[in-house]
Formats: structure tokens, sequence, C-alpha cells
């Protein structure tokens, strides 16, 4: 802080109108937030979260002898370059380090090869999931969970059947990336700016029940379908569905850096009670006329977690997308053994 805004906060902070505000920030900066799992996928989250400098600690937790605190020890010998002021620690499976976390992101289990399905991570990645979050709750009671473990929709589900926490305290990430990788590939045939782009996935985080929502994508508040045919966009949908394949094709291994952007992104909009719309995994009870699973719909993000679930209107098509994926999802889930 320089020194002009040292003196301004602390002049600032005596002035009774504005203190609230500047309690509020601080309030912000004491945010805890624990990653189980460092591998590729939980270390972007840490690095993501703190790069963008909103909370006062994240804890980075692994099964693996010495790994999370390596990998602490390493992002935090990024702090003095990349500016921030988050405290990054590790350990391998003391859950009191974990103690008091506001939010706690799941990463952990083993993320699919090429070739594989989300779903086929069933079998292991369960135990692993309902283990964790057991773990992080009777240390966090009142924690907020951002499950990342794959099948996501199905680890989240698991995580609402298996914990006594609140509907709105359980989030799966999947649209959100899903939904970036969309705006990617819109951009990419629009061969427009990515900041010009606006579009959301809703729907299953798998290959065949992402729902990609052209009809309401936008370049600057232009539908999209005005810039490019609808055969191109088509494949533009088909391209996001198998976002993730693609990638894991490429790399050997699933992707790291946009899941892990995606996290940050809505850790920031909970610490900081952003109210921002982002499509995420949530316990639906009637909500787009789907019971008892979580799925992607668009969500109001903010420090209650899900502050309120956002019912658009859907075209036939759309609905009728929607409950062939909630379809795949319910099957997932009942391979479960709650
Ligand atoms: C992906 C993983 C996180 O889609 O499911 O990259």
């Amino acid at each position: 802080m320089s020194f002009f805004c040292f003196k301004l906060t602390k002049k600032l902070s005596k002035n009774r109108i504005l203190a609230p505000i500047i309690q509020n920030k601080l309030k912000i900066k004491n945010m805890k937030v624990t990653v189980v799992g460092a591998g590729a996928v939980g270390a972007s989250c840490a690095e993501y979260i703190a790069i963008k400098n909103f909370a006062a600690e994240v804890v980075l937790l692994d099964i693996k002898e010495g790994y999370a605190e390596g990998k602490a020890m390493d992002l935090m010998q990024t702090a003095s370059l990349n500016g921030f002021d988050t405290k990054i620690t590790g350990s391998t499976s003391d859950y009191s380090k974990t103690a008091n976390s506001d939010v706690c992101v799941i990463t952990s289990g083993i993320p699919r090869k090429p070739g594989m399905t989300r779903e086929e991570l069933i079998g292991i990645n369960a135990g692993i999931v309902k283990m964790v979050a057991a773990s992080l709750i009777e240390h966090s009671p009142n924690t907020i969970i951002i499950v990342v473990s794959n099948p996501m929709d199905t680890m989240t589900y698991l995580v609402h059947k298996t914990t006594g926490l609140p509907k709105n305290k359980i989030i799966g990430m999947g649209g959100a990336l899903d939904s970036a990788r969309f705006k990617y590939r819109l951009a990419e045939a629009l061969g427009a700016p990515i900041s010009d782009i606006d579009g959301m996935v809703i729907g299953g985080h798998s290959d065949k029940g992402m729902v990609p929502l052209t009809r309401l994508a936008t370049r600057n508040s232009v539908p999209v379908s005005e810039f490019i045919s609808k055969e191109r966009l088509d494949q533009v949908m088909q391209d996001t569905k198998v976002g993730g394949a693609t990638l894991t094709g490429l790399l050997g291994t699933s992707a790291w850096y946009a899941p892990g952007a995606a996290v940050s992104g809505m850790v920031q909009a909970i610490a900081c009670d952003t109210k921002k719309i982002f499509p995420c995994s949530s316990l639906l009870e009637g909500e787009y006329g789907l019971n008892d699973l979580c799925i992607g719909v668009p969500v109001v993000l903010g420090k209650n977690g899900i502050e309120s679930i956002v019912e658009i209107n859907l075209t036939d098509a759309e609905k009728a997308h929607m409950q062939e994926s909630a379809e795949g999802v319910s099957k997932t889930n009942d391979l479960l053994e709650l």
C-alpha cells in the first residue's frame, strides 16, 4: 500500500459512514480457503485465488507426502513476483489446519485419461470425495463447499446426500468452466475478442450433457447468430461439449488452467459477495421441472454461496436437451452406494 493509500485508509476508517465499507474490505481479507488435492487443478485454484488477492489464507492439502507443502512453498515464492499477500500453506492430511475455512474446494480423486469419460471415475472418486467432505465439515461446520472432482454433478449430489450442509452451501463447478470454453470457441468462430462475447452453458458437466445456450449468446448484446451461420454455431456447440476431452487428448490428462480459473472466479464472487451469475451445479427441487439431482443452472453467487437459482425461459428444444442431460446425470447418480 502506498503511503497515500495508507493515510487515506486510516482517515476513512475513522469516518463513521465509510468505516463499515473499510471493515467489510478487511472482513473479505480474513477469508480462509481450503483446497483439497494439490495436483494440477488444485494448485491452479490456489494460484489464481492468491493472485486475485482477496483471501487472507489458502490451505492446500494432498495425501501425497510433502506434495502440498512443496506446492505451497513454490507458490509462496511467486508472491513477491506476482504481488499478492495471500498466505498459502500446505499439509499432507492434517485437517485441523483447515479449521474455520469459509470456502473449501474439493479437487481430490483421479483425473480422466484420454478416451475416458468423466463418469468412469465414479468408482474411485466417490469414496474419496465422501471422506474428504466429512473431514472438512468436522473442522469447518459452516463452510461452503465447491466440488470439482468428477463426475462433478454426481460428486456434488454425493456431498448433499452425505453431509448435513444446507443446499446453498454445496456448489459444483462445471458450468463456469464450460461457459468459459464456450466463449473461447465463440470468439474463435466470430473472430472477435473474448471480452466482447457472452454466453452460458447449463446442464450436466459431461460430453453429452452440456447444453450450450447458443440462442442467448451475444457479441456485445448482438445475438451471435447475426455473425455466423447455423452450421458454424452447431460446430461451436459440439466443440464446447468436448472441450475437456479435446484437452485430455492433447495433454494426456485433464486440463487445469481453466478449471482453476473457474473455481477462483466462484470463490471471489462468494468472498466479495458480488451476486454475479454463474452456471453451477446445484441441487434442484422443482426448478427447471427437475428434482433430486445436481445439475448446471444459472445461480447468483454471494456470501451465502448460492443466493438464488435463476430460472430462465427455455425453448422446447432446450428443455428437451436439458431433460436428456438430467436423465444422464440421474443414471450416474444411481451408481452411488448411498
Ligand atoms: C474438465 C474437468 C475439470 O472439464 O472436468 O477439464
